[in-house]
């Protein structure tokens, strides 16, 4: 490997929100806690960016001067080249929008196309800030569970027509890659989805997150890729923030073929003020996608080595616990429910014994509890000692 994986960094002290936030502000832990939480909680990487980053983020910080910024064309055409050259997919520029956030995207994406009172699906468990985007925003939660096939999650296409049938029903979330569960969504399932959708006047945003951590023997397939239809029904958002490490300086990019799609979503756009981009922002993606494709295809062998390390130390040290299949994301979806089924009770095992602070399941929807999201995005390590960690906690339990 040309890059250091296995580096430990010391994040403490950097205003890192995975290693510096006050634990007393966990959800759901009203108890006291001790010191020395091993975080493997929110999603960022404890890997440094690729040195083609800290290049060129240094060199236009010497500059000096850091005025209101435009995107340049090398910036479009590296978008556009990744996009084509990783994923099959030709986007135009003049579908692009850059926004500080997906989130922030969601929530501008459910004001430009939603009334009050309309249902949003969503196929939880699911990144919990969607709930958000639609209950702040006036509009209602269509709940769409995944379900649960011995170690792989599906989609229950009968319940999706269902909840797509509802005369209120107007948008989908799509999590592609899905967070927190791990799913690379087939061409078959993308393609049955988006004709649901259509059939059923339902637009769809496609939080694409996460496309670029692949694990061997899966492909990401863009939604919007799939065919003509899918493409025009619906919003995708993409971002180097997950694949480069680059979430702090919060660079998203929306793509909307559709010209009567993107008419409305400027609208909201321009009600926002959301306009010119963070000139480091700008920066750190151009060089991201110009010039660190080989940083990305060694990063997703590392991450899945790390995902191989914990499925077999687990399986030898708590083999209840079941390390559910990783097709994408860095984001490992462990069932403990066979140890403590009660998800309030694994979690403060968790944080009191295991000492380590992980995304409860509970968070991600009522089909999470009992199951943790382990983020793997770190030096092998931090899982080693995780494991431990676990099998400390659980030693009782586990005979
Ligand atoms: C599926 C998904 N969407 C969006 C985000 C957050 O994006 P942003 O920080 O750009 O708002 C995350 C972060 O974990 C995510 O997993």
């Amino acid at each position: 490997m040309a890059y250091d994986f296995d580096r430990i960094i010391d994040r403490r002290g950097t205003d890192s929100c995975k290693w510096d936030s006050d634990p007393r502000t966990i959800e759901g832990a009203d108890y006291p806690l001790e010191d020395g939480l091993l975080p493997m909680w929110i999603a960022d990487m404890d890997f440094e960016v690729a040195p083609e980053i800290k290049e060129a983020l240094v060199h236009r910080a010497e500059h000096g001067v850091y005025g209101y910024t435009l995107v340049p064309d090398s910036c479009y055409e590296a978008i556009i080249s990744w996009m084509e050259r990783r994923h099959g997919w030709r986007v135009k520029k003049d579908w692009m929008r850059f926004v500080p956030g997906a989130v922030m995207a969601g929530h501008m994406v459910i004001q430009a196309f939603c009334h009050p009172g309309d249902k949003v699906i969503i196929q939880t468990p699911v990144y919990y800030p969607f709930y958000r985007m639609i209950f702040n925003n006036g509009a209602r939660i269509s709940r769409c569970p995944l379900t649960l096939k011995g170690d792989r999650y599906e989609i229950d296409f009968e319940e999706f027509e269902r909840c797509a049938a509802d005369p209120r029903a107007s948008f989908f979330i799509l999590c592609s890659p899905h967070n927190p569960v791990g799913r690379v969504w087939t061409r078959e399932e993308l393609t049955r989805l988006g004709e649901i959708c259509r059939r059923n006047h339902v637009h769809v945003l496609s939080d694409e997150l996460h496309c670029d951590i692949i694990m061997p023997g899966h492909k990401h397939i863009p939604f919007a890729s799939v065919n003509e239809e899918n493409s025009a029904g619906s919003i995708t958002a993409i971002a180097p923030s997950k694949t480069f490490n680059l979430a702090g300086l919060q660079a998203t990019v929306i793509i909307t073929p559709d010209p009567e799609l993107r008419r409305r979503l400027d609208n909201v756009l321009e009600s926002n003020s959301v306009s010119r981009p963070n000139l480091f922002a700008i920066t750190a993606m151009e060089a991201a996608y110009s010039r660190c494709e080989k940083w990305v295809d060694e990063m997703n062998a590392y991450v899945s080595g790390n995902y191989e390390y914990l499925k077999k130390a687990m399986a030898q040290r708590l083999p209840k616990v079941r390390v559910m299949p990783l097709e994408g994301t860095y984001l490992a979806w462990l069932d403990f429910r066979a140890m403590e089924p009660d998800g309030k009770k694994l979690q403060q095992r968790m944080l009191t014994k295991a000492k380590i602070w992980l995304d409860e399941g509970w968070l991600f929807g009522p089909e999470g509890s009992g199951f943790e999201r382990v983020v793997l995005a770190c030096p092998r390590r931090y899982v080693e000692d995780a494991v431990d960690r676990f099998a400390e906690a659980f030693a009782a339990a586990s005979l």
